[in-house]
This record gives C-alpha cells, structure tokens and sequence, in this order.
C-alpha cells in the first residue's frame, strides 16, 4: 500500500485510505517503540531537515525523535538563529539546504500556504507540521489515533473542539480528519472565535454554549486560546474566558457523564482547561504526545516509500 501523495501538506487532500494506512502503520511503530530497543533501520538512506520558523516544543521534538527512531540523519534549523534574520528568502534557504543532499524537508511556519509555496518550487518530500492558521496535519492524525486507541473507531464518535477555532490549525485539520473517518464534529466558544464559514463550508455543528457541547459530545478537544494571533481583543479578559468557556471539573461534574479530555498543548492552564481536568483521570493529553512519535515515525516512512517506489 502506498499513499496518494507525494507531500503531507494537509487533511484536505487526503484520502481516507491514505488516512487509514497512516494510521495502521502507527499502530506497528508504536509496537516498535514499546521494544528495549526503540530503533528500526528503514531510513538509514534518508537526510531530514526541521525547518522551523515558528516556536514549536511537541511537534519539533517528536519529528525529531521518529526521525532517529527510523536511523534517519537530522538536521535542525531554527529560523531565529539562522541567516532568515539576515534577509535569506525561505525558497533560497530551502534550496541551500537541500544542496548538501537533503530529502525531505519538515516545515512549520507562520504564514498559512507556506508549504505549499515550497511544494511547487523545490523537488523534496515535505510535510506541514502547522502552517499558520491552516493545518496542522501530523497533530490531526495523532489525534485520531488517540482517539481510536480510546474508543477502537472513529465512526459515529462525537467529538467536541472546544476554544478558538478562528485561530486554530489543529481544529481545521481536525474537522477535515474527522469527518472523512465517519466521526461527527460540534465546535464551540465565543462567537467571535468561530468563523461564519464554518457550519456551510465544512458542515460540524456550532455552539456558543460549552455546556450544551459537553452534553453532546464523547471527546472534548480543548483548544489553547491564541493571543499571539490575535490583532484586537475578541473577548473582555482571559478570567472571564474562562467563567464562560473553561472546562473545569465542576462544569464536568454537573454534566454527570465521562468525557474523554483532549488538548493539542501547550495549555494555558485556568484558562481553557483547569488542571485538575488536564491532569485527571478522563485526560489522554500525554498519550497525545507519546502517540506523535508513532504516527510521525509512519509518516516520514511512508513519504520515503512513496517517493523511492514512484
Ligand atoms: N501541539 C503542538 O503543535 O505543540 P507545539 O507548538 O509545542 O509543537
């Protein structure tokens, strides 16, 4: 089996047969990363630069650490330290990159697009590890892996994404994933944090009530409120935010059922996410991380795969 595409850009050109080798082939890595000895050699011939533009702690390391999982030869570029402070263009330090024979490229960037820019002018694999408010696709497939890890499938699952959706790229990638997989998608927050587009366009219910979401739903998929994203405040205070859309335990315990509780991270505890529920018993948000490994390693293999085989 081979995936139909040549980069991992986003969800949305996805197939669902794409998104169920991804996630098949997690399932045999995550066996491999339970062994003593957590190493296989399939990509001992591959060179893999991180390129970063934007801060990143979770994704950054975990591209790294399936990188080395899989024997690949890493190179780490953080924009802050590089010649992009000197002026060098992204097309001119991609292409410097890959002239000491580098195969692929992974890539995140505040700008939405910029992947997809880099995808026309330059013959490497590359995949978005989040670009600006667009996808964020690797997070999305974690998710889902998690998700079907805690459930045994994602068809008919309720999902809730919860925060600000006008910002966030995993919730993009999450409501493409999602419903491609037979899950059903209802966003809620602050009406000025969810985009008109979002019920006619990509067809998830909307609600501005989280208590009515948490009703609804299995999972709750907490997003971090984006400040640094915002040009204009979109709601009165951050204290307020969290009264009127914070998931506390109270707010779960009046609910009366289990939810499952998710969040992408980093949390901006006592603001969307209390941590009495980050760190509870419904919470899988570490098993999040632990699973990126896994699905990042299935990833990188399965784009070396294709790229070699076409
Ligand atoms: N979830 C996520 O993308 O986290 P980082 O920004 O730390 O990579």
């Amino acid at each position: 089996m081979k995936l139909s595409t040549k980069h991992l850009l986003g969800i949305k050109n996805l197939t669902t047969q794409d998104i169920e080798l991804i996630l098949s082939t997690a399932t045999q890595f995550k066996e491999v990363l339970q062994r003593p000895v957590k190493k296989v050699p399939s990509l001992r011939d591959i060179t893999i630069v991180n390129l970063f533009y934007e801060n990143s702690t979770r994704t950054r390391m975990s591209f790294e650490l399936a990188e080395k999982r899989l024997s690949a030869d890493t190179l780490n570029f953080a924009a802050s330290s590089s010649s992009a402070k000197k002026g060098e263009t992204l097309l001119d330090t991609v292409n410097n990159i890959l002239s000491m024979k580098v195969d692929m490229v992974v890539m995140r960037h505040s700008a939405s697009g910029a992947p997809h820019f880099l995808a026309k002018h330059i013959p490497a694999a590359i995949v978005n590890a989040g670009d600006g408010i667009n996808e964020h696709p690797t997070q999305a497939l974690l998710d889902a892996f998690s998700m079907q890890e805690q459930f045994g499938t994602l068809k008919g699952l309720r999902v809730a994404i919860i925060g600000d959706i006008m910002h966030s790229r995993v919730a993009l990638s999450n409501i493409y994933l999602l419903g491609k997989m037979g899950a059903e998608v209802m966003v809620a927050g602050p009406p000025t944090l969810i985009p008109k587009y979002i019920t006619a366009a990509l067809g998830v219910k909307v609600t501005y009530n989280v208590a009515e979401a948490l009703q609804w739903c299995d999972v709750a998929n907490v997003l971090r409120i984006q400040l640094e994203r915002q040009n204009q405040p979109l709601f009165s205070s951050l204290r307020e935010y969290n009264l009127a859309y914070g998931i506390s335990s109270q707010l779960l315990d009046s609910i009366g059922k289990k939810i499952t509780i998710m969040h992408p991270g980093p949390i901006n505890r006592g603001v969307e996410l209390d941590s009495d529920v980050a760190d509870g018993s419904n919470s899988i948000i570490l098993n999040q991380v632990e699973n990126g490994v896994a699905v990042r390693m299935a990833v990188l293999y399965l784009l070396a795969n294709h790229n070699n085989q076409s």
